[in-house]
Order: structure tokens, then sequence, then C-alpha cells
């Protein structure tokens, strides 16, 4: 295949379910003429909670599925499936693969000023570390603290965003930071930007908080431009989304997510994947 027709051709994305359209939003803003195939594996969310082994297995699947899709390069929008599977993934398939942890660590590492900085994640995610070995492996002498928050995915999902229930959880959680001096809290999974405002308005104010999703969205506009993959048209790009269950949740709550609306949203049929990985 030509260079020229590789650049015509899709990003795809992928992750747990919804949260990686906080992702995919951000890769609308800086790559406006890409187009984007977005996969949400709905049916097996969350993986937050799952066996390295699972995580593995269902990164592999969705990403054969996205190669299907004859894309140019892919991003793992999952913090948990980033840190468990990009490795592997890498290893199996030769197009460019981006996780979400390289591109928050930096941020993080970016922002602090005085070297101390939280992580916020799934238990999967904490308990891989690998947030901690990133910052660390950019800033040696950085102290981490990490927070396993397993109550904000379910909340998120039930649009307990400003809710006095959700306003509870993220204090019990966040306590802890009182007695550090963390000046930057990176938000290390894709469901909690949508309670950045809670978690704003229960630590001071000095805090900074910082994400994954626009790191990630111009370290994939290095890659591109890097591989000669940009596309060189100026037309409107097609954005498709593809779930492995109830698209109609995946539509209505996506909005949220992505800041504008989902105007289809494809199923995929729970045989699909069977015997899918090598
Ligand atoms: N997408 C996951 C992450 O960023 C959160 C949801 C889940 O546990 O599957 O870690």
């Amino acid at each position: 295949m030509s260079i020229n027709s590789k650049q015509n051709q899709a990003i795809g994305i992928f992750d747990s379910g919804i949260g990686g359209l906080t992702v995919m939003q951000e890769l609308m803003k800086r790559l406006p003429h890409e187009p984007l195939i977005y996969f949400g594996d709905t049916a097996r969310l969350p993986y937050g909670e799952k066996s390295p082994e699972a995580i593995i297995r269902y990164s592999i699947e969705n990403a054969i599925f996205l190669m299907e899709q004859n894309i140019k390069l892919l991003v793992i929008a999952c913090n948990t499936a980033s840190a468990f599977a990009l490795e592997k993934l890498q290893k199996i398939f030769s197009i460019p693969i981006l996780g979400v942890i390289e591109p928050g660590a930096e941020n993080a590492v970016q922002s602090t000023r005085n070297q101390h900085i939280a992580v916020l994640g799934t238990k999967g995610t904490i308990k891989s570390g690998v947030y901690q070995r990133e910052i660390e492996k950019k800033m040696p002498k950085a102290r981490v603290v990490s927070i396993a928050c397993p109550l904000f995915v379910p909340l998120v999902e039930e649009r307990f965003f400003h809710h006095p229930a959700a306003r509870l959880i993220v204090k019990e959680y966040l306590a802890p930071l009182h007695e550090q001096k963390v000046d930057t809290v990176l938000l290390g999974c894709t469901h909690y930007p949508l309670l950045k405002q809670l978690i704003m308005e229960e630590l001071p104010s000095s805090l900074v908080i910082v994400d994954s999703a626009s790191t990630c969205a111009e370290k994939v506009a290095d890659i591109l431009k890097l591989h000669h993959l940009a596309n060189a048209t100026d037309q409107k790009p097609y954005h498709r989304y593809f779930v492995s269950d109830d698209p109609k949740k995946f539509q209505s709550l996506g909005t949220d997510f992505l800041g504008s609306p989902i105007d289809h949203v494809e199923h995929l049929s729970s045989g699909f994947f069977s015997g899918k990985h090598p």
C-alpha cells in the first residue's frame, strides 16, 4: 500500500467502554481531519477489577477488531488496558500503538513544582504501579501517592457528577491527600475527568489537576507526522462508534463524555470475539 493511501486510513481507539471518549474528544480537536473509529467494550466493562490475563485477552481482541477496520494507528484509550496490555499489543501488531499512561505521566511531571504527585486510578491501574514507574523514569526524585478509587467509575456511569453521594465518596478517597504536600493530581482513569469539578472542590485550590487526554492527542499528532501518516486532505472526516453491548446507553451517556452528540452507534454481535485471539 502506498504511503498516500495509508494517510487516508482511520485512527483506531479502544476503551473498556465509554470513558475513552474523553481521549477521542481531544483527538477530534487536535486532529480535525483524521477519520476515527472508536470501539467501546461495554459488554466486558469494567476492566479495572479484572485480572491482568483477562485484560490482555480483551485488549488483543479489541485490537484485532480495529485492525480489521484497516486502521493506521491504534490508541489504547483505557488506563487499565494501557497498564497491562500496551507492550503485548506493540509486540503483536506492526502499526504504531500508543497508550495513555506515558502521556499522563508526562503531563503530571510537567505540572509539578515540588515533585510530589498523586495518581488516582482503578484498582488494576494502581496495583500495576505503572504510573509510579513512568513518573519516576521521567523524574527520579518524584514522590508519588497512589490512590485506587473503584467507586468513581459507577458514579460517573450513573451521571452522579455533582450528586451529594459522589461528594462524600470523593471526600473519603481524597482524605489522605490532606496530609501530603502533593501539588499535582493526575486523573489516571478515563472516567475521572467527569468528576473533575467535584474533585477540585474537595482539594485546596492551589492543586493542579491533570489527565492524559490532551498530551495523548499531541503524541498521536507527533507519531503521524514522524511516520508520514497524517491525513493531507482538509475534508470533514468520518467518526464511527462500535460497542459490544447496549448502543443506546453508549449514545446517551457518550454525549457527556464527548461534549457533542453521537449520531449512530454500531453493535457487535455477542459471538464476535470468539476464537479471535492468537
Ligand atoms: N477505562 C478504564 C480506565 O481508564 C475505567 C473503566 C473500567 O474499569 O473499565 O482505567
